[in-house]
């Protein structure tokens, strides 16, 4: 058995056997086989400096389940209103004393920044445009628990590259699972750095990851679809997007769906915005799995925590 590191800052610092061994206990979990352990004297806190329904409210649930002491440490109540930094913020819980800290914050590298800063294991949420490994790994135990084989699979990931945080760990993750990764969108919504964000990881092959400017060849091939949010609050007053454009060239609606393989399956990480990137009839039909993702969240982030609290 691998031991997991002290904190979870993004996907690619866990290794695939790894990977597998939490889905398989995720899945467990959630078929009740697994729910030995005390945590009932460890303390567990969120530090949110942006907004969140899923991942604050999973961790929260996951927390619970596991009896430990759960605290939130509202922003708009904290002394963080009052001008206190980030690094003072971070020595302040530290000194309190909690054995998790899982944190969400606009800027990327905030969680590697913490785990650097403090004694307890960090869990990054999501930091800016960087990473957000607990929601790939929801991500990935949705197939999994569905016995798809990862090396069979080919994922479109459409849309907002620049700015979303979840891009970067799902194109790794699932790469890294040995599954084909289609990056699709308009060129302005598509970073170098995204496109070299699994340069240096050995077990991601050449060929493995493909870059596409349309979508309807890709899709023809593909199993799965994951439209990306279209991330209009990190929008600066230098970059804009044409909208009715965006939505011409790249919503996922039914028509297209209908000319893919037919048996394609739809992902969305959440929050959804309904007719921009995919239609409201996608999010709600037989082929969608986002409410799955959300409630497999649960039990990915209550098996982390049983790993870093253990
Ligand atoms: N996917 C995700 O991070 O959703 P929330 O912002 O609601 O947590």
């Amino acid at each position: 058995m691998k031991t997991l590191k002290k904190h979870i800052l993004d996907i690619d610092h866990l290794d695939r056997d790894y990977i597998y061994e939490i889905l398989e206990k995720a899945k467990n979990l959630k078929n009740n086989k697994n729910s030995e352990g005390n945590f009932s004297n460890k303390h567990i806190c969120t530090l949110f400096y942006e907004d969140s329904t899923r991942t604050r409210l999973s961790f929260e649930k996951a927390a619970i389940n596991l009896e430990v002491k759960f605290h939130n440490i509202e922003l708009s109540k904290s002394s963080i209103n009052k001008g206190e930094s980030f690094y003072n913020t971070l020595k302040t819980i530290d000194s309190i004393g909690m054995d998790m800290i899982i944190i969400r914050h606009p800027s990327s590298g905030a969680a590697n920044f913490a785990a650097k800063h403090t004694k307890a294991s960090i869990v990054n949420a999501g930091d800016g445009s960087h990473a957000h490994p607990t929601q790939t790994l929801s991500d990935l135990f949705t197939i999994y628990e569905r016995n798809i084989d990862f090396s069979s699979l080919e994922i479109s990931i459409v849309g907002d590259f620049l700015f979303s945080r979840v891009a970067r760990s799902t194109i790794i993750g699932f790469a890294m699972m040995g599954s084909k990764v289609n990056i699709i969108g308009p060129s302005e919504l598509i970073s170098n750095e995204i496109i070299r964000a699994y340069e240096n990881l050995p077990l991601i092959k050449n060929g493995q990851i493909t870059v596409y400017d349309e979508i309807e060849k890709p899709l023809m091939k593909s199993d799965i679809v994951m439209p990306l949010r279209i991330q209009k609050e990190r929008f600066t007053s230098s970059f804009n997007l044409d909208f009715e454009s965006y939505k011409k060239f790249w919503k996922i609606d039914e028509k297209l769906i209908n000319n893919s393989n037919k048996n394609i399956l739809i992902m969305h990480p959440g929050p959804v915005n309904e007719e921009i990137e995919i239609s409201h009839k996608l999010v709600h039909s037989d082929k969608s799995l986002i409410n799955l993702q959300v409630e497999n969240g649960v039990f990915i982030r209550e098996t982390i925590m049983r790993e870093l609290l253990s």
